[in-house]
C-alpha cells in the first residue's frame, strides 16, 4: 500500500520507494501538511508540526485550531481571507463580494489506479501502477466542495496533485484563484532552480538561495512561453548531481501559469504552481464544477541527476501515450533550413534522394506548401495544396517520396489565421480580439479562437482531409505566436476572464481528436521551437522541437537545460548546415552530429550542398545513430558533473 490513512492519528501518508508525504488533519478538521523527504516507515509523526505558538501577531480562526495559527502553520491548501497572509492557493469572489474562503476536511477515498481529469490531459496509471487519494473537502460559507487529489507512483519517487472545486452552494460564485499544488516546507535554506529563456536561447538554468518573501515564474502570454518553463525545482544549498535533496514540481499544463516561492517570517518556504492568476476567473453557476490541471511533483536524496530521471520515467511510462510512445523515432530531414518557403516538388524530391543515400528515413515538408504562402505574411487558415509548387499534388509527392524509401511528413499552424487568407475574408471574427480594438499581429497572424467549437471543427475537418489524401506518417504542429488581447466575444461579459484556459481546453480537445483519429502519425510539437514546451502538450505529441536555434554549442546549453525536467526521447535536435544560419558560427560535423544525437535526431540542410566526405561523414554517423538509438532515445541520462559550473547561472547570496 503506497497510501495509508492512521485514523488514530488522523495521518494521510503517501509513499514512493524513497520518498515519503504525509498531512494531518487537526481537531479543527483544517489540513496542516507534516513532511515531504526521504521514506519513514511510521504514521505517528504529528510531533513534526513545528508551529510557533508564542507568537503575539498571528491570528487563529478559531479556538479549536488550538496554537496552530494560520500565518505560521504549514497548510495543505491555503486559501485566502482567513488570517494566513502568505500567497494563497485559492480565492473566490461570491455575489455578495466575499473573497474569503476556507478549506475543511470532510472525507477521504484511496484507490488502485489513477482516475481522468475532465477536460485535461494527465498522467495516467494503471491499477499495480499507482495509488490515488482523494480528499474531499468543503467551505462551509459558500458551499464549495474542494476535491485534493493525490496519485502515488512509487516506483519513480513521484506524487502528482491536482484539484477539483465544486459549487454545491445556492448561488453562483467565482473562482478568482485555483492553484493546483501548494507546498508548506519546514525550512528556508533552498536554492531554487529554473529554466528561463528567449525564442533561439531558449532553456538556461538558473540557480539561487531563496530570499525571504516572494520569488515567482510566469508566463501571461496564453502558452507556456519561451521566457519560463513551468518547471522548476528546490534543492539544498550543497545539493550536485549526484548529493544533497531536491524538489521538483512540473505543471501538465500549455497555458499561462505561475510558480512561486514565498519565504514567509517565521523562514518556512511555500511553494506553488498552476494556472496564472494574473486576467483568469471562472465563474462557478450551483452544480457546476471546475478542474485545474495536474503537478508532478518528486523527491531526491540523492541529488539532480535522480530526480530529472525520475521526471524522465514517470514521463515516458504514464504522461507520454500512444503507438509512438515506446517507438523509435525516425531520424527526419526537414527541408525548412535548407529551402525556408522557396521549394517545389522537384527540389523536394531532391533532397529525399540525397537524404536516402545518407540513411535517413523521413523526410517533412515544412512550412510554405498551402495556400499561396511564399513567405510569413499569408495564407495561414488555407490548408488547400498550394500546386503550383507542389506539382501533381500532395499524394504524388508523397507516393514518390515513399517510392525512395522515406517516409513523409507535413507541417501545420492549425491554431492561426492570417488577415491575408480566405478563412479570414470569410471569418473575420473567429480569431481572438477585443472588438472596436486593433487587432494585435504577430508574424503576421492573429490566433484563432480555439475556445469556439465551430472554429475548431473547421479546422479539424481541413486537417482530416489533408492527413486522409496521402500517407502521412509525421506532423509538424507550429505555433508561432503568444496571445495578446485576450477575448472572446462569444463569451459574456462575466466570462471574460474564462477565455485565456477556454482555448488551452480547446487545443487539448482537437489535439485529442487528431491524435485519437490518426493514430498511426507521429505528431511533433512546436512553437517557434520551445514556446510551448511542456507536458500538456507531451500528453498527446511525444516529441518537441526544442530550439530554433540549431548551432551546436548554443544547442549543448539549450538541451542539457531541458533535461532537468524532461527526457532526450521528447526534444527533437537536427544537424544543420555551416555557417549556421542563427548564429553564423562555423562547427565541424562532427560536432553538430554529437550534439544532435542527445536528443531525436534529425536533419535539416541541404545534403546536395554538401562535399563528398561530409555525406560519407554522414552516413555514418546515422549508421552509429541507429546502432545506438535506444540508447540516445530511451536510456537513463546522467548528465556530466561538469554540467554544474558550465551550463548553469549560479547567483549567490
Ligand atoms: C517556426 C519553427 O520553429 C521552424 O522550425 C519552422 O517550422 C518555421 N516556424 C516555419 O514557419
Amino acid at each position: 500500500m503506497s497510501i495509508v490513512f492512521d485514523e488514530n492519528k488522523r495521518v494521510f501518508k503517501l509513499d514512493t520507494e524513497k520518498s515519503s508525504y504525509a498531512f494531518h488533519i487537526t481537531d479543527s478538521r483544517n489540513l496542516l501538511h507534516l513532511y515531504y523527504g526521504g521514506y519513514i516507515p511510521e504514521t505517528d509523526i504529528t510531533h513534526m508540526l513545528r508551529i510557533p505558538n508564542d507568537e503575539p501577531f498571528v491570528p487563529a480562526v478559531h479556538d479549536a485550531m488550538g496554537p496552530h495559527s494560520f500565518d505560521c502553520a504549514p497548510i495543505e491548501f491555503p486559501t485566502s481571507g482567513v488570517a494566513d497572509f502568505r500567497e494563497p492557493a485559492m480565492q473566490v469572489m461570491d455575489i455578495n463580494g466575499m473573497s474569503a474562503c476556507e478549506c475543511y476536511y470532510k472525507d477521504y477515498r484511496i484507490s488502485n489506479g489513477k482516475p481522468k481529469l475532465k477536460g485535461l490531459p494527465a498522467t495516467y496509471a494503471a491499477d499495480d501502477e499507482a495509488q490515488t487519494l482523494e480528499v474531499f473537502c468543503y467551505d462551509p460559507h459558500s458551499g464549495l466542495d474542494i476535491t485534493l487529489m493525490y496519485s502515488v507512483f512509487p516506483k519513480f519517487d513521484v506524487i502528482t496533485r491536482s484539484v477539483k472545486v465544486e459549487n454545491n452552494g445556492l448561488a453562483a460564485i467565482d473562482l478568482r484563484r485555483i492553484i493546483s499544488m501548494s507546498l508548506d516546507l519546514d525550512r528556508m535554506d533552498y536554492d531554487m532552480i529554473t529554466l528561463h529563456g528567449t525564442w533561439a536561447r531558449e532553456r538556461h538554468v538558473q540557480r539561487f538561495p531563496v530570499r525571504f518573501g516572494k520569488q515567482s515564474i510566469d508566463s501571461n502570454r496564453g502558452a507556456t512561453s519561451h521566457a519560463h518553463n513551468n518547471f522548476f525545482a528546490l534543492c539544498d544549498h550543497t545539493a550536485t548531481e549526484d548529493f544533497g535533496e531536491a524538489y521538483g514540481f512540473a505543471l501538465v499544463y500549455s497555458g499561462s501559469f505561475l510558480g512561486m516561492v514565498e519565504v514567509g517570517q517565521y523562514e518556512k518556504t511555500r511553494a506553488l504552481l498552476g494556472i496564472n492568476p494574473y486576467d483568469f476567473s471562472w465563474h462557478l453557476e450551483p452544480g457546476e464544477d471546475f478542474q485545474a490541471p495536474e503537478v508532478i511533483m518528486t523527491y531526491s536524496g540523492e541529488g539532480l541527476g535522480q530526480m530529472s530521471r525520475n521526471f524522465h520515467d514517470v514521463m515516458r511510462n504514464n504522461l507520454i501515450r500512444g503507438k509512438w510512445k515506446d517507438m523509435r523515432r525516425p531520424i527526419l530531414i526537414n527541408n525548412w533550413e535548407a529551402t525556408y518557403f522557396n521549394f517545389d516538388t522537384d527540389k523536394l524530391l531532391d533532397i529525399a534522394r540525397e537524404a536516402k543515400k545518407a540513411g535517413i528515413e523521413m523526410l517533412v515538408m515544412d512550412d510554405g506548401w498551402f495556400g499561396h504562402r511564399n513567405d510569413d505574411r499569408s495564407s495561414l487558415g488555407d490548408w488547400f495544396v498550394n500546386e503550383d509548387k507542389i506539382k501533381g499534388g500532395l499524394k504524388h509527392l508523397v507516393d514518390e517520396v515513399n517510392k525512395i524509401g522515406l517516409k513523409f511528413g507535413i507541417w501545420f499552424e492549425p491554431e492561426m489565421i492570417s488577415p491575408d487568407s480566405k478563412l479570414y475574408a470569410e471569418h473575420q471574427d473567429w480569431c481572438i480580439h477585443i472588438p472596436g480594438r486593433h487587432r494585435t499581429t504577430v508574424r503576421s497572424q492573429l490566433v484563432l479562437d480555439f475556445s469556439r467549437k465551430e472554429v475548431r471543427d473547421y479546422i479539424y475537418e481541413q486537417m482530416k482531409a489533408i492527413l486522409s489524401s496521402a500517407n502521412i506518417e509525421y506532423v509538424k504542429w507550429d505555433m508561432n505566436r503568444n496571445f495578446s488581447d485576450i477575448y472572446s466575444p462569444y463569451l459574456p461579459a462575466a466570462k471574460q476572464g474564462e477565455t485565456a484556459h477556454r482555448y488551452v481546453l480547446g487545443l487539448y480537445h482537437i489535439m485529442d481528436e487528431l491524435t485519437t483519429r490518426f493514430p498511426e502519425i507521429l505528431f511533433e510539437g512546436c512553437s517557434s521551437g520551445g514556446n510551448r514546451f511542456d507536458l500538456g502538450i507531451l500528453s498527446y505529441f511525444p516529441q518537441i522541437w526544442a530550439s530554433d536555434n540549431t548551432d551546436a554549442l548554443c544547442r549543448t546549453g539549450i538541451q542539457n537545460s531541458y533535461s532537468y525536467g524532461y527526457p532526450l526521447s521528447v526534444f527533437t535536435a537536427h544537424v544543420s548546415s555551416c555557417p549556421n544560419h542563427q548564429t553564423l558560427r562555423i562547427t565541424p560535423l562532427e560536432t553538430r552530429f554529437q550534439v544532435a544525437s542527445f536528443g531525436v535526431l534529425g536533419y535539416e540542410c541541404n545534403l546536395k550542398d554538401l562535399s563528398g566526405s561530409d555525406l560519407n561523414a554522414i552516413r555514418e554517423q546515422i549508421a552509429f545513430y541507429k546502432k545506438w538509438r535506444d540508447v540516445f532515445q530511451f536510456g537513463s541520462f546522467y548528465r556530466g558533473a561538469e554540467n554544474e559550473a558550465s551550463d548553469s547561472e549560479t547567483l549567490t547570496e
